[in-house]
C-alpha cells in the first residue's frame, strides 16, 4: 500500500529517505513526498509531487541540509492521486508533518470537529484529520509528540502506520502502528523507521519489531517503545537475513526478470534442511493431532499457491482442504473451530484481507500455521507456527519467486501433515523428497528456454485476449498464468480448468486466439484428457502454445519443461508463464515492475 520511511542521525537525511522511498516504491506510486526538519522552530521543508518518485526527484535540485526527515510513497485510497493529496500533510503552522499508510475510518467526523475548531484543511485525504488532531494534542501535552501520538491513536478507528516530525524537536520522529506494518532499523548514531526492512538494509541489519497499538519514539541515539497507555515496553530485536544487494537490479532490465532468474536459489533456500521433516522449532507452537479439516486463506498469487497446496495435502495427507479467498472468507462467517487448521499464505505478511480472515478463524479457536516471506510481519506474529519462505526481498509488484517458494512451503506442509497422520508410505515420501530436491536444477533448465520464449511471446503482442488451460495442479498454474498476464500486459486473460471448457468458455475461442495449455505429466490419464481438450479448441481456430514434459502433436508451439513428480509440476510450468507475461508487458510498453493501479502489499480491505 503506501511506503513510509523516517531517518534521524548524522547523515544528510535526504539520502537515506530517498533511498528508502526507492526501495518502497513497490508499495504504491501515485505520489511521493518528503519533509525535512532543517531549522529548529522554523516551518519544515517539504516537497511532494503526484506520480512516481521520479517526478519528485526531478524537483530536488536545491535541498537544504537536514539530519532528520520522513518520506512517503502513496497508493491512493481517500482523495485522488494529486499534488495536494500527496503526503506528508502539515498542520496549519507548517511545523508538524505526518505520513500515513492505511485508512482512518472515522476521518469524516474528526474533520468536521476539527474544522469547527478552526483548522484549515488543504487535501481530500483521511490522513489530514490526524495531523490536525495531533497538533492540538501536542499543545495539550506541552510539546510531547509521543504523548500526543498515544492520545490520537486511541481516538482513531481503522488501520494505520503513522510517522510524525515537528520542527521544535528536529531530531525526533514518532511513529505508531495498528494493522499496518512498521519496523525500526537500529543504526550506529542513526535510527530508521520504515514500512519494511528493505528501506534501510543498506545501512543496518539490526531491527526491532513493533506490535499492535505501539508507539515508537526515536532520536539518533535513543529508541523508546510504549503502548498507548504510555508503559515502556521491552524491545524485540532481530537480525535481518536479507542481503542489501538482493534489493538491487543487479544488471537486469527489470526487478521482475531478476526475480524470475533468482527462482532456483529461492526454491533451494526454502528447501534447505526441511525435506527430512520440519524442524521442531517451526512446529513446536502447533499441535496437528486431531484436526479434521484444513482451510487455506490467501489473496492473489498466494491464493493460487493455496490451490496447488489443496491437491497435495488432500492426496498425501488424506484430509479435506478448502482454499478460500481471504476477502470472501471472513464476511461469510464460515464454521470453523479448534479442529480446523488454518494456513494463511502471504508474501508480505501484511495483506489486510488475509490478516482479518486469519483473525476471524483464530477467534473461533482455529490453529494457525502461516506461510510467509517476511520475518517479523503481522501474520506470522499472530500465528501459532510459521513456515518462512526464503525468496528474499521481492521488489517487482507481480509476484514470481515468492510464488514458487509458497508452492514449496505447501509441499513441505503436506508432507509434514502426511507424516503426522501416517498417510504416505516411506517409499512415496522418499520419492517426493527426491523430486523436490531436483527442482532448483530443473528450474535452471527451464530458464534456459527464456530467450526463444520471449521471441515467441512478441508474436502475440497484438492479441486481444489469451486463454490458459490446465487440469489438476495445472489448473491453478493456468490461473496464475492468466493473472500475471492481466497484471502486467493489461490484456484480457482467463485461466480455465480444461475439462470445464465445453461447459461455456469454449465460446470465447475464435480464429487465432492464443491458448496456453499447461500439460499434465506425459503418460498420465490426464495428459490424454487434456490432449483432447486441446484438440477441441484447436478445431475452433485456437493457436496452441503447450507447456509440458513431452511434445504434444497438436501444439503450434511447444515449450518443454523437465519431467517431475506430477504434483510438483507447477513449480516448473509457471516459469514460462511468468516469462510470457513479462515479455508481453515489455512488448506493449508497460511498466513491468510497477504495473498501473496495483500495489504489492495491500494493507486495506
Ligand atoms: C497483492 C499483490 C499480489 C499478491 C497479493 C497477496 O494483490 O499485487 O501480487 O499476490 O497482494 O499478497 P501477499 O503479500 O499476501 O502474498
Amino acid at each position: 500500500m503506501c511506503g513510509i520511511v523516517g531517518y534521524t542521525g548524522k547523515a544528510t537525511a535526504l539520502t537515506p529517505v530517498l533511498e528508502g522511498l526507492r526501495r518502497l516504491e513497490y508499495r504504491g506510486y501515485d505520489s511521493a513526498g518528503i519533509a525535512l526538519a532543517v531549522t529548529k522552530g522554523e516551518p519544515l521543508w517539504i516537497e511532494k509531487r503526484a506520480g512516481k518518485l521520479g517526478n519528485l526527484e526531478a524537483t530536488l535540485t536545491r535541498v537544504p541540509d537536514a539530519h532528520s526527515g520522513i518520506g512517503h510513497t502513496r497508493w491512493a485510497t481517500h482523495g485522488g492521486p494529486t499534488d495536494r493529496n500527496a503526503h506528508p500533510h502539515l498542520d496549519n503552522e507548517g511545523k508538524l508533518a505526518l505520513i500515513h499508510n492505511g485508512i482512518i475510518e472515522n476521518y469524516v467526523e474528526l474533520r468536521e470537529e476539527l474544522e469547527k475548531r478552526g483548522h484549515i484543511f488543504s487535501s481530500d485525504t483521511d490522513t489530514e484529520s490526524v495531523v490536525h488532531l495531533l497538533s492540538d494534542s501536542r499543545k495539550k501535552h506541552n510539546g510531547d509528540l509521543a504523548a500526543a501520538m498515544r492520545e490520537v491513536c486511541a481516538e482513531l478507528r481503522g488501520s494505520f502506520t503513522l510517522l510524525a516530525i515537528h520542527s521544535d524537536e528536529p531530531g525526533r520522529i514518532v511513529g505508531a502502528r495498528r494493522n499496518s506494518p512498521l519496523v525500526v532499523g537500529v543504526g550506529d548514531g542513526e535510527n530508521f523507521l520504515a514500512s519494511d526492512v528493505s528501506a534501510f538494509i543498506a545501512y543496518t541489519k539490526n531491527a526491532l519489531e513493533l506490535g499492535q497499538d505501539e508507539v515508537v519514539d526515536i532520536t539518533a541515539e535513543k529508541i523508546v517503545i510504549t503502548n498507548l497507555a504510555g508503559d515502556v515496553l521491552p524491545q524485540k530485536a532481530y537480525e535481518i537475513s536479507w542481503d542489501a544487494s538482493a534489493a538491487e537490479r543487479g544488471g537486469f532490465e527489470h526487478f521482475m526478470l531478476k526475480e524470475i532468474y533468482e527462482q532456483p536459489k529461492a526454491v533451494a533456500d526454502t528447501l534447505i534442511g526441511r525435506t527430512a521433516g520440519l524442524d521442531s522449532e517451526i512446529t513446536a507452537g502447533i499441535n496437528l493431532e486431531g484436526i479434521t479439516k484444513v482451510v487455506i486463506i490467501a489473496c492473489g498469487t498466494a491464493f493460487h499457491a493455496g490451490l496447488v497446496g489443496k491437491y497435495a495435502i488432500e492426496n498425501w495427507a488424506n484430509i479435506s482442504v478448502d482454499v478460500e479467498l481471504a476477502s470472501e472468507y471472513r464476511y461469510r462467517e464460515p464454521s470453523v473451530d479448534g479442529t480446523t487448521l488454518v494456513i494463511p499464505i502471504s508474501q508480505s505478511g501484511e495483506t489486510m484481507d488475509t490478516l482479518m480472515a486469519m483473525r476471524y478463524a483464530r477467534s473461533k479457536g482455529a490453529r494457525i500455521f502461516a506461510v510467509c516471506n517476511t520475518n517479523g510481519s503481522t501474520i506470522p506474529r499472530e500465528s501459532d507456527a510459521v513456515l518462512y519462505t526464503y525468496a528474499g526481498p521481492e521488489i517487482a509488484v507481480a509476484s514470481t519467486k515468492a510464488f514458487l517458494t509458497q508452492l514449496i512451503a505447501m509441499y513441505l506442509i503436506a508432507l509434514h501433515l502426511a507424516t503426522v497422520r501416517g498417510t504416505l508410505t516411506q517409499k512415496e515420501h522418499d520419492e517426493i523428497v527426491t523430486h523436490l530436491a531436483e527442482l532448483p536444477g530443473k528450474i535452471e533448465q527451464v530458464l534456459e528456454t527464456v530467450e526463444p520464449l520471449r521471441e515467441l511471446t512478441r508474436k502475440f503482442k497484438s492479441a486481444s485476449s489469451m486463454l490458459f488451460l490446465g487440469r489438476h495442479v495445472g489448473f491453478p498454474a493456468a490461473l496464475e498464468g492468466a493473472l500475471k498476464l492481466k497484471e502486467l500486459a493489461y490484456m484480457h486473460a482467463e485461466g480455465f480448468a480444461a475439462g470445464e471448457l465445453k461447459h461455456g468458455p469454449i465460446a470465447l475461442i475464435d480464429q487465432g486466439t492464443p491458448v496456453v495449455a499447461v500439460m499434465p505429466a506425459a503418460g498420465s490419464l490426464l495428459a490424454e484428457k487434456m490432449a483432447s481438450n486441446v484438440q477441441e479448441v484447436k478445431a475452433r481456430g485456437a493457436v496452441i502454445i503447450a507447456i509440458g514434459d513431452a511434445d504434444l502433436a497438436s501444439a503450434d508451439h511447444m515449450i518443454r519443461i523437465p519431467a517431475t513428480h506430477p504434483f510438483l509440476e507447477p513449480v516448473l510450468s509457471v516459469v514460462p508463464l511468468q516469462v510470457i507475461a513479462y515479455e508481453m508487458a515489455v512488448a506493449r510498453g508497460n511498466d513491468v515492475d510497477q504495473p498501473r493501479n496495483l500495489a504489492k502489499s495491500v494493507t486495506v480491505e
